[in-house]
């Protein structure tokens, strides 16, 4: 099994978030699951398709997701539609000041997709709190927990 982590991380802040969701994940995968982080400007539409789930991280610029995450969807949108029904996927948001256009864009794509909220989505908003990071390792730990349980 595979867990797929497509995050944009430009900043030293957002390292540290994509970091924290594959060490959560990292801390639950046993043998049979492989926790991957594709930065959406190199990932592809096979990448996902060789994946049991998704999750997506972005900061939020200008009332949208970034454009690297964006361009993933453009490029891969129509590779993915009907083949991914279903698929398992979560999100997390850094966003200085808001984080609704971004929550509502993805959710709007990923709908178009079909594929299934997975967890309530993360939204690390305003001023930089280490409990983001406590947020974001626990998306990873339950996205890897519940695809090795098979409950998602
Ligand atoms: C050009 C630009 C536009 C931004 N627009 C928004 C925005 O619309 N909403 C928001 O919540 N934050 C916005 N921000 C703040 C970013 O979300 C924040 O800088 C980014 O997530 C990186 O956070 P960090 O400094 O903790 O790494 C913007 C930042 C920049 C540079």
């Amino acid at each position: 099994m595979q867990l797929l982590l497509i995050a944009h991380d430009p900043s030293n802040n957002t390292r540290t978030l994509a970091e924290a969701v594959l060490a959560g994940a990292e801390s639950v995968a046993a043998q049979g699951l492989t926790v991957r982080h594709v930065r959406p400007l190199k990932a592809c539409a096979d990448d996902v398709l060789s994946s049991d789930a998704v999750i997506l991280g972005t900061p939020e610029n200008l009332g949208y997701m970034s454009g690297a995450l964006k361009d993933f969807f453009d490029r891969s949108y129509y590779g993915l539609l009907d083949h991914t029904d279903a698929l398992p996927f979560a999100f997390y948001v850094r966003a200085g000041q808001d984080g609704t256009g971004t929550r509502r864009a993805i959710e709007s794509i990923c709908g178009g997709l079909k594929w299934n909220l997975a967890q309530p989505p993360v939204i690390c908003r305003g001023e930089w709190q280490d409990a983001f990071l406590d947020q974001c390792r626990e998306l990873g730990a339950t996205m890897a927990a519940g695809l090795e349980a098979g409950v998602l």
